[in-house]
């Protein structure tokens, strides 16, 4: 599949940096001097602002891009609802929040001819789309290269592949995202998915809440983490189409569709920061301790969504990457906790070390707040016995979606044939070794 997309994704350049005020043309001329909008733009071209924060939110945070394309936006037909599929939108009301924690294995595979949109299936969320609040978790299956163009009004879409790579056509340009590096496409920005292998399978965050941004980084200092230079944003691209082009556009909760007269990726010039971008996980510059204990897992934060309360998030997107232990007299895989925040947890290759086995790539878990969890039997035996010397932890790569609010499933995954039936059997026979001294 998609010999001609490969080529394609493997042959592009980008933009660097994170939250930068981008400008891009893919024709010489096309981005106006010195104004936005000025009376007649260049080329002949339509200028469109798109706002991905209100007009008033502060500079540091605000985000929009000024589009210079072949017609407006505005000129389409309206839009008819279309059936959901298998995606859903909170609030998520049809199931009750479970304190159980939860395990699944890889969705099944598509039915012939499943696109990206099609192979988009819900596991649960928190919040509320309309009032721009949490997030949604997806997985998705696909077999074909969407021919439909898509875009999300509820929120921005942070796709983490785990299976086959992706060329996606955004109305900004192209981007490349292959298991290990994960896309974002912002709220309201429409794009397409081409498959580069024969399938593919991965993860979604769906985040109502503000946008993705690089956490603060107080004493580490103005280095480390997620370096801003190794976010990728396209440059300029356009498709010059006349004739019908179905469009789906999800809206409070459904999906809703309609066929316009050209096809809407046809920005010739942008400029903006309201941008989809793509990073590689594996230029994470993880941090760990160099002396005892390690730290709580909020150090590999890659992304977070902030909330209104300072430092607790709506969503943090956190990577598991590989690194090295060298704690001494230290518990090296993740000590037993509870915590306040709910975890979603998936894999995208290997093995994870706080669990031998169960926990597969495109399978997850789902620690919902306050669940007791960590390490399985056989990884705390192990490890309690372990000779403490450095240790590279190589070969796997996790992240998790951490969330201030309980995830609530929907019933297809509540009742899913993947989900595992003896999670709990994983922490069975921790046994006691209490010896108290007399
Ligand atoms: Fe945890």
């Amino acid at each position: 599949m998609g010999a001609d997309a490969r080529k394609t994704a493997e042959g592009l350049t980008y933009l660097s940096g994170f939250g930068n005020e981008h400008s891009s043309e893919a024709v010489p001329g096309a981005l106006p001097e010195g104004r936005n909008s000025p009376q007649r733009a260049p080329l002949g071209l339509y200028a469109e602002q798109l706002s991905g924060t209100a007009f008033t939110e502060p500079r540091a945070h605000n985000r929009r891009s000024w589009l210079y394309r072949i017609r407006p936006s505005a000129a389409h037909p309206a839009f008819t609802r279309t059936h959901n599929g298998s995606i859903r939108t909170a609030p998520f009301t049809q199931t009750v929040p479970d304190p159980n924690r939860l395990r699944w294995n890889p969705l099944p595979d598509p039915a012939p001819e499943t696109d990206f949109l099609a192979g988009l299936w819900t596991l649960g969320g928190n919040g509320d789309a309309t009032q721009r609040t949490g997030i949604a978790v997806h997985l998705y299956t696909a077999n074909a290269s969407m021919d439909r163009v898509f875009s999300d009004a509820d929120g921005e879409l942070l796709i983490v592949p785990e299976r086959g790579g992706l060329l996606l056509r955004t109305e900004f340009g192209l981007l490349h995202v292959e298991p290990g590096h994960v896309a974002l496409i912002p709220r309201g920005v429409r794009f397409r998915v081409d498959l580069l292998d024969e399938s593919a399978r991965g993860y979604v965050c769906e985040n109502y809440g503000a946008p993705f941004r690089l956490p603060d980084l107080g004493p580490i200092g103005a280095n480390g983490l997620a370096n801003p230079r190794d976010f990728r944003a396209p440059v300029a691209a356009y498709e010059d189409v006349e004739g019908p082009v179905e469009v789906v556009n999800k809206f409070c909760g459904n999906l809703w569709t309609a066929t316009y007269d050209h096809s809407p990726l046809d920005v010739v010039a942008w400029h903006g920061n309201h941008v989809p971008y793509v990073y590689d996980l594996r230029r994470f510059n993880v941090l760990g301790t160099i002396t005892y204990d390690h730290p709580d897992p909020s150090i590999f934060t890659v992304l977070t969504s902030p909330s209104d309360t300072p430092g607790l998030a709506g969503v943090d997107f956190v990577v598991f990457a590989p690194r090295w232990l060298v704690g001494e007299d230290t518990f090296r895989p993740p000590y037993f906790h509870r915590n306040v925040m709910t975890e979603y947890m998936g894999l995208i290759e290997g093995a994870y070390d706080a669990k031998a086995e169960g926990f597969v790539p495109g399978g997850g878990s789902l620690h919902n707040m306050m669940s007791a969890h960590g390490p399985d039997r056989e990884t705390f035996d192990r490890a309690s016995a372990a000779e403490l010397r450095p240790q590279k932890i190589d070969d796997g790569l996790a992240f998790m979606f951490e969330t201030r609010w309980p995830i609530t499933l929907t019933p297809q995954a509540a009742r899913a044939e993947h989900l595992q039936q003896r999670y709990d059997d994983v922490w069975q026979g921790l046994e006691r070794h209490f010896r108290p001294l007399h």
